[in-house]
């Protein structure tokens, strides 16, 4: 069992939890944001991020810092908290960008580790290698095994209390992903990072990390943290919330205010393109798009970046309502439709069902169909593995819907679900709320129910009795059981 991390609430792999850091002696909430701190440039104090968005954690860079002649002594003298003037949890990463960005590093693992411990960090990381995606399966290999070498070498230094991240890598390849992360399971690092994943979320191949996560979920233990490394825009959060990530950090929020960009959880803006702020916040409320162009490139910044934190900390509040309230992947459903590559993550998403249905809690608020792919989800797959288990006795009768009174007195066959005895139609997830103009993917999960249910009553007969199901899903239901057309006259199809 691992000591830091509790999990509260669960939504699909989704999870608000609590990752207690001992040497800075709070509980952080997960899922949480962690802003990036620049210690040559500071866009926004980190005082000002504790008072002003509730910070309860941040990151910066611990080889910034061991490489500057200009704070190397002053933050092991005085520490990181007092350096920064944050009272809260301080994560320091290694280098390992820096690695990744100009292919060497004058530091190594115990080195930095030590320095970490030093200026009191309480979250310390080693030297991992980020492995860019797509590169040969041989190279990622071999960075993947100096990377754990890394990681056993880091539980072998004297950290003291400082938490450690065992991140994770693997490039593209799942099943490397995979092993890397039950190798870092075994080990008694704290917090597991998924790594080298910025090329893909920079190249909006959000299927692919969703995939990755995927795989390294499938390594880790349900008591790991997990940290989604250089992940900052808010568009993709619910996503990858949803796939079990609790940790994400943002340096988008100065990078892209920098440049004037705009962050909406829809995607980004250019700030010249703006003719309105689509936004609530304190910032967007009080100033218009022309005024803040007019704004000296300082303040402009300093106002952007303001912005983009409300934001991106405002939807981490709505996941995190979203999970209690057990409409996560509503919200992930809604985020889906911002962008066609997030739509395409939301696919990659329900395509890993059988994962989140491990997580997903059997009773919620209320299922809300809200496109084709909610036939997919985990609640109604989780229905299906039970229709297989259910032996139903004799002659069993289904019907569509409650559209036809005649024949709905036993079970009913109710898109996306299938069938299920009537007096179940109250209880979730059957008593979803489903539009009437149905997309045929959910009739054919309906068929898919038609069919588990027949595979488990070999004895059993079954009548299907339909009015208005698309052929495809007619042709997928098995040829065991008959079907039946209903007229106009068989019922009222108002
Ligand atoms: N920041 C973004 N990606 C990575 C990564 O893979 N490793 C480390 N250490 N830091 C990162
Ligand atoms: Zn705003």
């Amino acid at each position: 069992m691992r000591e830091c991390f509790e999990v509260r609430d669960w939504d699909a792999a989704g999870r608000i939890g609590e990752l207690e850091v001992p040497r800075a002696g709070v509980t952080v909430e997960t899922p949480a944001l962690l802003p990036v701190i620049n210690p040559h440039v500071r866009t926004i104090e980190p005082s000002v991020l504790e008072a002003k968005f509730g910070a309860e954690i941040l990151i910066t860079n611990a080889y910034s810092l061991y490489g500057s002649d200009e704070h190397r002594e002053d933050v092991l003298e005085r520490g990181i908290h007092d350096l920064y003037d944050f009272s809260g949890a301080i994560m320091t990463d290694s280098g390992s960008f820096q690695l990744a960005e100009y292919g060497t590093i004058d530091v190594d693992t115990e080195e930095i580790l030590q320095f970490q411990r030093d200026i009191g960090s309480d979250i310390g990381t080693p030297v991992d290698i980020p492995t860019p995606p797509d590169v040969p399966r041989e190279q990622a290999e071999e960075e993947l095994a100096t990377t754990q070498e890394r990681l056993e070498l880091a539980e072998t230094v004297d950290t003291g209390d400082m938490l450690v991240n065992g991140p994770i890598q693997g490039s593209t390849y799942p099943d490397l992903r995979e092993a890397a992360a039950d190798h870092a399971d075994g080990t008694d690092l704290d917090v597991f990072p998924v790594g080298a994943v910025v090329p893909l979320l920079n190249n909006y191949r959000y299927a692919d990390m969703i995939d990755l996560v995927a795989a390294a979920k499938r390594g880790l233990g349900e008591d790991a943290p997990v940290h989604l490394f250089g992940a900052g825009h808010p568009m993709m959060f619910a996503l990858a919330v949803a796939m079990g990530c609790d940790l994400f950090d943002s340096a988008a929020y100065a990078l892209y205010a920098r440049d004037d960009r705009y962050l909406t959880v829809r995607g980004t803006e250019h700030l010249e393109d703006l003719d309105y702020f689509p936004c609530e916040c304190p910032v967007c409320a009080s100033t218009t798009p022309d005024e803040l162009e007019a704004e000296n490139a300082r303040e402009r910044e300093r106002l952007l970046a303001e912005h983009n934190l409300h934001v991106t900390y405002g939807e981490m509040r709505r996941i995190k309502q979203a999970i209690r309230r057990g409409n996560l992947l509503e919200l992930v459903e809604t985020r889906a439709r911002g962008h066609p590559t997030m739509l395409d993550g939301y696919r990659a998403l329900v395509d890993h069902a059988a994962q989140l249905e491990e997580t997903d809690p059997v009773s919620k608020d209320a299922f809300f169909y809200l496109s084709s792919e909610s036939a997919a989800r985990p609640e109604v797959l989780r229905h299906h593995q039970r229709l297989e288990r259910l032996n139903a006795e004799g002659n069993v009768l289904l019907s569509e819907g409650d559209t036809n009174e005649a024949y709905d007195e036993t079970w009913r066959v109710t898109p996306p679900f299938g069938p299920f005895p009537r007096d179940l139609s109250d209880v979730y997830p059957l008593n979803a709320e489903v539009p009437e103009r149905l997309d045929v993917q959910a009739y054919e999960q309906a068929a898919e129910g038609v069919s588990r249910l027949v595979a488990a009553n070999p004895d059993a007969t079954f009548t299907l009795a339909y009015h208005d199901w698309p052929e495809t899903a007619l042709a997928a239901v098995p040829d065991e059981v008959s079907v039946y057309q209903l007229g106009v006259e068989d019922g009222d199809w108002d």
